[in-house]
Formats: C-alpha cells, structure tokens, sequence
C-alpha cells in the first residue's frame, strides 16, 4: 500500500481523504505538476516547482504553506517511503475547502490550500515500448478553455480526447485549433522537416512543458535547427518524423497520423536521439 501525503502528513493511500466542499472537486480550482523518478532520483523538480508556483498565482491561490525546499523534501520523503524507482510524483493543489459551494472564491486567510502528493510506480518507465517504437495518434478539435498555459485539473477533455484515440485504434490524440496543432492531451507536440525540429510557440494556447524546455536547450546544443512556429496536420502528414514530449513520456516518437504513417512509418533518427540525450542529459542532473 501507497503511503500519500496531505496537507502537511503522511498516511496510507486508505486513509487519505479530502472534504466533499473542495473546490478541486466541485470546481476544478486546483493545479497539478507530475515529476518523474528514475532510479530514484527528481527529474526536473525546479522547473516543475518554477511552473507550479506560476499556474497558482496566474490563478490568484495563495502560496503555498510551505517552501519550495520543503517541497523537495516531500517529494523524496515519497520516495523513500514508497521505495519508488522508476515511475511519477503526482501533486495537486486546490483552493481549498471552504465548507460549502461558492462561485466566489474563498478568503484565503480563512481556507488553506489542500495539497496532496502520491507515487505512481513504473518499473522500466524510460524503457517503454512506446519510447521504443512510438505512437500513433489522431487530431481532434481543441475544445479546452483559453488559458492552457495554466496546469490546471480541467483534464476532462484530455480525457475525452484519449478515448476517442482508444476509439479509433491509435494511443492519443493531438488537438488542432484555427487549423494548427496546439499540442497532444497530456504533451507538447512536434514534426521534424529536412532536419528541422518544429514545434508550437509558447503562448497561452499551449502549456509550458517542462521536458519542452529541456529537449529544445539540448537540441540548439547539439546544433540542431529549432523552428518554434503553429503547423498543420497536413504539413504533419508530410514530414519526416514526429514525436511528443511530456514528464512521463519524455520524448516518444510518433509513427501515424490519422492512419498515415508518418516518414517511413519507423522511428527516427531524430526523436530516438534526442530521446537519448534527454535521458542521458536528466539522469546527471537529477536529484
Ligand atoms: N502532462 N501539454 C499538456 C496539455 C500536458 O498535460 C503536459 C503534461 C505537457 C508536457 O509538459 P511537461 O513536459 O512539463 O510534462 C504538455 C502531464 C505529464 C500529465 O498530465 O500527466
């Protein structure tokens, strides 16, 4: 059994509850960061902890009641308590409950935040099939609200959005808007032309991935030309490679289309390369 934290303490997941009134419940008024462990190490955790702290006061939630030092401290008391080697560190915090339903937000001074933390054990999870052998996707419209750039719990869309790839025989999906992709449900999106890496511009209308950040500073290292520029499905359907980037997935390549394979229907070269600098590059950096 899981041993979780909330709000300040460590208990087994069994024991673990929230209140029926908290807003992350009735209203999706709460943010989430997913890191990832290897080898029992943090991948990531300042730039998770950076983008924590920005989706909570672009939401005007008060800080958290604890430091971003202490936060570090809970994620590895997780780990050490869960044995956890490979696999996630799930956060969410919520505006709190504040004992009843309310469009108006509550006086903070009054509701504390809830903030619950809990390991997701994958053994193997930078060895997946997957990473190995890609993905195939569809596109979908993007549905989702206007502030995407803001790491919020609205995922049911998301959620949507992956059964209906389920639906259609593919892994996930990737979100079209104004005729451009926008990014996958749960990652950031990219093609890969004459050698050009293609992705999204950073903007409100995609979340800042962190593993984007990453993947796109050891590319420009490598010498690798980056385009950060909106694409087309077609434009997809015709370029030589695709891949998606995400905390979990880290870089996964992507074979189909919406049943057209993509380049030569096979990894690579680029997204496994990249895949394999980005895993050696966190490896070393993590803690
Ligand atoms: N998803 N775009 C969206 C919509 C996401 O939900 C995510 C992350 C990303 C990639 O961000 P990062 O590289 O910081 O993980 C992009 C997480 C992993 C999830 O919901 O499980």
């Amino acid at each position: 059994m899981r041993t979780v934290y909330v709000n300040g303490e460590y208990m087994p997941e069994t024991q673990a509850t929230v209140s029926i009134f908290d807003r992350g419940f009735l209203m999706a008024d709460g943010v989430y960061e997913v890191t990832s462990v290897l080898d029992g190490k943090l991948i990531d955790f300042d730039g998770h902890a950076a983008r924590l702290e920005r989706s909570m006061i672009e939401l005007d939630m008060p800080a958290l009641p604890i430091t971003m030092a202490e936060l570090l401290e809970v994620h590895r008391e997780l780990v050490r308590r869960n044995d956890l080697s490979d696999g996630m560190i799930y956060l969410q915090v919520t505006r709190g409950a504040p004992g009843d339903r309310d469009f108006v937000f509550p006086d903070p001074e009054e509701t504390a935040p809830t903030m619950v933390l809990f390991t997701q054990s994958k053994p193997g999870l930078a060895d997946s099939a997957t990473g190995r052998n890609g993905i195939k996707v569809i596109s979908i419209d993007d549905l989702r609200w206007g502030r995407r750039d803001i790491k919020t719990v609205q995922l049911l869309y998301p959620s949507m959005g992956k059964m209906m790839a389920l639906a259609a025989g593919a892994d996930d999906a990737w979100m079209v808007e104004d005729g451009h992709v926008t990014e996958g449900t749960s990652n950031n999106a990219y093609i890969v032309k004459d050698g050009r890496i293609i992705t999204r511009q950073l903007s409100t209308d995609i979340l800042h991935g962190i593993t984007r950040a990453a993947v796109l500073r050891f590319a420009r290292e490598a010498q690798m030309e980056v385009e950060e520029r909106a694409f087309t499905i077609d434009e997809a359907k015709q370029a030589d490679e695709a891949f998606i980037t995400s905390a979990s997935a880290f870089v996964t390549p992507v074979i189909d289309l919406d049943g057209t394979p993509i380049g030569t229907g096979q990894p690579g070269p680029v997204a496994p390369r990249l895949r394999e600098i980005y895993l050696e590059e966190v490896r070393k950096a993590a803690i």
